[in-house]
Parts: structure tokens; C-alpha cells; sequence
């Protein structure tokens, strides 16, 4: 652990967190992309070429995230951020809610959310808990434009001017339940390396990436509250 006395934690999670609630991973067997293309309903153009696909596959995850409930490795890290004494952000690539439902404050969805709509006229974002189709107004400009909120294939994720800055400051950074193959969140274990940080990864599968200085293999559920402890621990 770093010499200061309030270390900063920059933690980032992906889809393997939230497996154990019920939501579907990405890459896994029986995963989102083993169904639909990525082309199809990951991209812009796939929602110019048929919004109503699109659409529909953000509906049936937005109905299934709102179901699912949070775990102990989210509600871990909801416990370590109260604990905490020093900086702490969560980075999530994931867009359901199970961060915020466990109590987490700083919580940056670089991919976006299911719960939110963006006009892709006027550039709003508005809360969105129901199914959206081609017939729903944007609430600021009035315009049928909506599309799902969710960062995809090709576009920009947000908030990545605060990730830079967290990462530079970093002492700690532990990535959980992800693949580590979509950048730019697949090169955050470098620029946190880069900075000194310690590095730690969990993970059902090791990701075998050798920028990860403390790699523990196992559940989220079952590795990130036994991780939170020890760190606690050292860090009374
Ligand atoms: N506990 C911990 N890790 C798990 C668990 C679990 N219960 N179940 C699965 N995992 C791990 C897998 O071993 C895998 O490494 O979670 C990871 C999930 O990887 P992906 O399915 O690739 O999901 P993710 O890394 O979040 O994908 C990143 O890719 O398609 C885009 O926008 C999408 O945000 C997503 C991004």
C-alpha cells in the first residue's frame, strides 16, 4: 500500500459483477454477443439501419437489469467507498444499476445506462424506465428522436476526462468482472501502472495480463467482499 495516508482507489467493473445477479455477460458461453451481432445493435449504424431491433434488445435488458438485484461484491463496494478515508471513483462499463441500487455514490457509467434516453437531435439525456420505441418524445425538444443511452461500438464514452485524472492519482486500482478487451477501459491497468498504482485484478477467469500486479481468480461475489475486508484491515 502507498506511503499516503489516504490512498486513492480507482476501481473499474464490467459485466462478471453483475453475472451473479442474473444479468448476462458479453463474452462468456451463453453471452450477449453469441446471440446478436454486435454490428446489429452495438453500433450507430445498426440503429439507422433498424431502430426497432435496436430498440428492442435495450428494452428486454432494461427490463431484466430492473428485476435484478444487487450483490455482496457490489454491495462490498458500496461498503468500501462509506469506509473509505481517501479519493474513491467507480468506473463501471456496465449500464445497469446494480451499483447505484447497493448505495454506491461516485459512480461514472462510461457506457452509458439502460435508465436513461438520448435525443439524438438536441443532445438531452432523460431518466427512462420503460420500453422505448420510435414513437417516444424527446422531452426537451419535443421531437420523436430518442434512442437508447448507451455508448456504442465507434462512439465516445463519457466522463473520460475525470477516468484520466482518477487514473494519474491513483494508488490503487482494482478491476473486477471484466474481459479487458474494449478499449479504452482495457487500458486503464496501463495508465494506473504507469502512475505507480497497485494493481489488482478479479476475475472468474484470469485475463493473464501482466500489468496486474495481484490477480485473485474466483467469484466476484465471493472474492470482492473477502478483498475489501483485507483491505480494510491493513488500511485501520
Ligand atoms: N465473477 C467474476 N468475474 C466473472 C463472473 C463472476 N461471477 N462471471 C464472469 N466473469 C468474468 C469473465 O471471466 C469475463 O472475463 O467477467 C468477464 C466478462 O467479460 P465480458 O463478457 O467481455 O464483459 P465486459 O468485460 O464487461 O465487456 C466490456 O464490451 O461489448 C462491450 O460494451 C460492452 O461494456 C461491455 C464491454
Amino acid at each position: 500500500m502507498p506511503i499516503s495516508a489516504h490512498p486513492s482507489i480507482v476501481v473499474l467493473t464490467g459485466a462478471g459483477i453483475s453475472a451473479e445477479s442474473g444479468l448476462a455477460t458479453f463474452r462468456d458461453q451463453g453471452g450477449l454477443w453469441e446471440g446478436h451481432s454486435i454490428e446489429d445493435v452495438a453500433t450507430p449504424e445498426g440503429f439507422a439501419r433498424n431502430p426497432d431491433l435496436v430498440n428492442d434488445f435495450y428494452n428486454q435488458r432494461r427490463r431484466e437489469a430492473k428485476l435484478a438485484r444487487p450483490n455482496s461484491a457490489h454491495n462490498a463496494l458500496a461498503a468500501l467507498e462509506n469506509a473509505w478515508d481517501g479519493d474513491f471513483l467507480l468506473v463501471t462499463q456496465n449500464v445497469d444499476e446494480l451499483h447505484e441500487k447497493a448505495g454506491s455514490k461516485r459512480v461514472l457509467h462510461m457506457h452509458g445506462r439502460l435508465n436513461s434516453a438520448l435525443c439524438y437531435e438536441c443532445g438531452s439525456h432523460q431518466h427512462w424506465e420503460d420500453d422505448l420505441d420510435q414513437g417516444c418524445f424527446c422531452q426537451s425538444c419535443t421531437r420523436a428522436s430518442l434512442r437508447p443511452d448507451i455508448v456504442w461500438f465507434g462512439e465516445m464514452p463519457y466522463d473520460m476526462d475525470a477516468i484520466g485524472t482518477a487514473l494519474g492519482g491513483a494508488d490503487l486500482f482494482i478491476s473486477i468482472g471484466t474481459s479487458g478487451t474494449v478499449y479504452p477501459a482495457a487500458g486503464f491497468v496501463a495508465e494506473a501502472a504507469h502512475h505507480g498504482a497497485r494493481t489488482v485484478e478479479i476475475n472468474l477467469e484470469s485475463t493473464h495480463n501482466p500489468l496486474f500486479s495481484d490477480c485473485r481468480q474466483g467469484s466476484a461475489s465471493a472474492m470482492v467482499p473477502a478483498f475489501v475486508r483485507e483491505l480494510l484491515e491493513a488500511h485501520r
